[in-house]
């Protein structure tokens, strides 16, 4: 999704903010720009071009572009086309302000309209223009009350930096629904949409919430809310390192977090299990560990990968916990009206902590009455800081569009929070026991899946060319065939669909054909039969079975063109082993096919718009 930086200091600004995209890129974007206030002409310098950062960069080189305050943007088309004109930043018809916005304001159309009336000639096809002209409009010397008298007019999610080439002194920011975060230096603030592009500076920062904005100046900030009224904000510590945010020896940030997931895996479980007392330790949910031992249903509520672990989580609730679990989309469980009585958990999973459904899911549940605890990555984020409770991955940063070991840190963390209820509901400490020392061993068991990663290139290799792939599981693999299809979908642009491998007889079968791939989830475990059973109908109908099976399986080998061979694991362990062939499979048929793995084409890293 769109990036911002900005940034005012003693320092620079250009070079600044050209890193701090950089670092953003991560989030998907189609186009970018840059606004630098340039002392010395007292006007601003706008450059912004379709295209990637590197772009952006060739068309500055050899330009005077010293000053040091400016904002730069990477844009990912909302409201018109993916273009020059419609990238960031906006300019009023001066020339003087210019403003980089992330969300969208809907209720630009009616305002575009007035604002055309007055005479003002739009430029881009942008909801983000009308910003900066609403902004002019109310402009008389002071910056920050011409922001506030702007956003009064607008309805929607923004995040914004804003600056005026006659107030070298100040940069105005301002969130709702959108995250904006303020690294605070000596003498100098850099803002951005994610904490990726500050922590090179500082990891000191402020979190702005939502309707509240910041005035900055080299010698201090002042918040309010956009009403005017003061607010008091804390300095906290971002977590992550510049190290942690860096690909290292990896030629893709996916396969570099594939390859971090046994030390990811050790990271969400530090420190919270004990195997000599059976107990979880989850700070984060101390407070409200009593309505968690009387919850009487439990809702788990995500978007995409998050909403497959959800799936899984359904599986350890009820198993575990013994709590009766529904799962839902996000998008879904907002507009739906939900049924939430005394009782009701709801949970939202997210890496990022900022997905637009996700958190406007949360909002839901909370007005209706709910205890809503978080399952997220991102410390700080907006759906941290807004549900009860929960419980962090802290699996580091995932830069790769495509979640993997963050999928994998919200199983263990499912399995976990599973645990820390069932402990209080009916399970017995010896069973918990052994639960941990299952779970303690996962990391080395995923170390050892890992190794399979030439192998797995080879079956990449054979299937490459093939246009549609089906992925099947049962049980606990059910939700690791559907996010084994999506990370295939996302990164190779391939056509694949995961399903419960019952359902295939339903429809799916008449899609087999000869050579088609099929994957199938088929460790050892209670619906291993029938598995088997789907295996010989696919084979019969010329379907290619790449298999993942329980080391030493000869029933597996003697059906399926290819096995890959993990550890025998309880089941609600399978889904964290089965998934890692699966990412793997993904990101080797997507380098084969060219694509570009940590940057798909459309997506975005954190979907903060609806
Ligand atoms: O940050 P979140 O976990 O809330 O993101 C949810 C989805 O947007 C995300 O998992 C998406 O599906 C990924 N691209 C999957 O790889």
């Amino acid at each position: 999704m769109c990036g911002i930086v900005g940034y005012i200091g003693q320092k620079q600004a250009y070079p600044i903010l050209l890193e701090g995209l950089k670092r953003l890129e991560y989030r998907g974007y189609d186009s970018a720009g840059v606004a630098l206030q340039q002392d010395h002409e007292g006007r601003l310098a706008v450059i912004k071009a379709k295209g990637r950062i590197a772009d952006l960069e060739a068309m500055t080189a050899g330009r005077d572009l010293s000053g040091t305050l400016g904002i730069a943007h990477t844009r990912w088309a909302t409201h018109g086309a993916p273009n020059d004109v419609n990238a960031h930043p906006h300019a009023d018809m001066s020339g003087k302000l210019a403003v980089v916005h992330n969300g969208i304001i809907e209720n630009w159309s009616a305002l575009r309209q007035l604002l055309e009336q007055e005479g003002v000639k739009f430029r881009s096809e942008t909801d983000t223009e009308v910003l900066a002209h609403l902004f002019a409009r109310a402009y008389k010397g002071d910056l920050e009350k011409a922001v506030q008298e702007g956003l009064r007019e607008v309805r929607g999610a923004y995040g914004i930096a804003v600056i005026h080439a006659d107030r070298p002194d100040v940069l105005v920011a301002a969130r709702n629904g959108s995250p904006l975060i303020i690294g605070v230096g000596e003498g100098e603030y850099i803002v951005a949409s994610d904490a990726s592009a500050i922590i090179e500076h500082t990891t000191n920062v402020i979190y702005l919430e939502d309707r509240e904005m910041a005035t900055l100046r080299r010698d201090g900030l002042r918040t309010s809310t956009v009403d005017a009224i003061p607010t008091h904000k804390e300095v906290q510590q971002v977590e992550w390192s510049l190290e942690q945010i860096e690909k290292k020896c990896y030629p893709h940030f996916m396969l570099k977090e594939i390859m971090e997931q046994a030390e990811s895996l050790s990271d969400s479980m530090r420190g919270r299990l004990d195997a000599e007392t059976g107990e979880v330790v989850l700070g984060g949910v101390r407070d409200v560990s009593k309505q968690l031992t009387h919850a009487r249903r439990v809702i788990l509520t995500a978007c995409g990968t998050a909403w497959h672990a959800g799936l899984v989580g359904e599986y350890l609730f009820e198993d575990i916990a013994r709590v009766q679990t529904e799962v839902d989309y996000a998008s879904e469980f907002r507009y739906r009206n939900p049924i939430i009585d005394e009782g009701t958990i709801v949970i939202a999973i997210s890496q990022s902590g900022e997905t637009a459904d996700t958190l406007a899911a949360v909002r839901e549940a909370k007005l209706k009455g709910a205890l809503c605890l978080g399952i997220v990555n991102v410390v700080g984020s907006t759906i941290a800081r807004e549900t009860d409770a929960g419980v962090y991955l802290h699996c580091g940063p995932e830069i790769g569009v495509a979640s993997t070991k963050a999928f994998t840190s919200q199983l263990v963390v499912l399995i976990m929070t599973s645990m820390y209820l069932g402990r209080r509901r009916h399970l017995a400490p010896y069973h918990a026991r052994e639960i941990i020392k299952g779970l303690q061993a996962v990391p080395d068991l995923v170390r050892h899946v890992l190794k399979l990663n030439d192998a797995i290139r080879d079956v990449a290799a054979r299937y490459k060319d093939c246009p549609n792939w089906l992925y099947l599981g049962r049980g606990y693999n059910y939700p690791v065939a559907l996010e084994g299809a999506l990370k295939l979908k996302e990164i190779s642009y391939v056509h694949a669909e995961g399903l419960p491998a019952a359902e295939m007889k339903h429809g799916p079968i008449a899609l087999i054909t000869e050579g088609m791939p099929v994957v199938f989830l088929a460790n050892k475990g209670l619906q291993y039969d029938k598995v088997l059973s789907n295996m010989e109908e696919v084979r019969s109908r010329g379907g290619h079975i790449i298999a993942v099976a329980t080391e030493g399986d000869k029933e597996v080998a003697r059906l399926a063109k290819h096995v890959v061979s993990v550890p025998d694991v309880p089941e609600p362990f399978q889904p964290i082993l089965n998934v890692v062939p699966l990412q793997l499979l993904a990101y080797h048929v997507a380098v084969m096919r060219g694509c570009a793995v940590d940057k798909p084409r459309n997506l975005a890293k954190s979907v903060t718009v609806e």
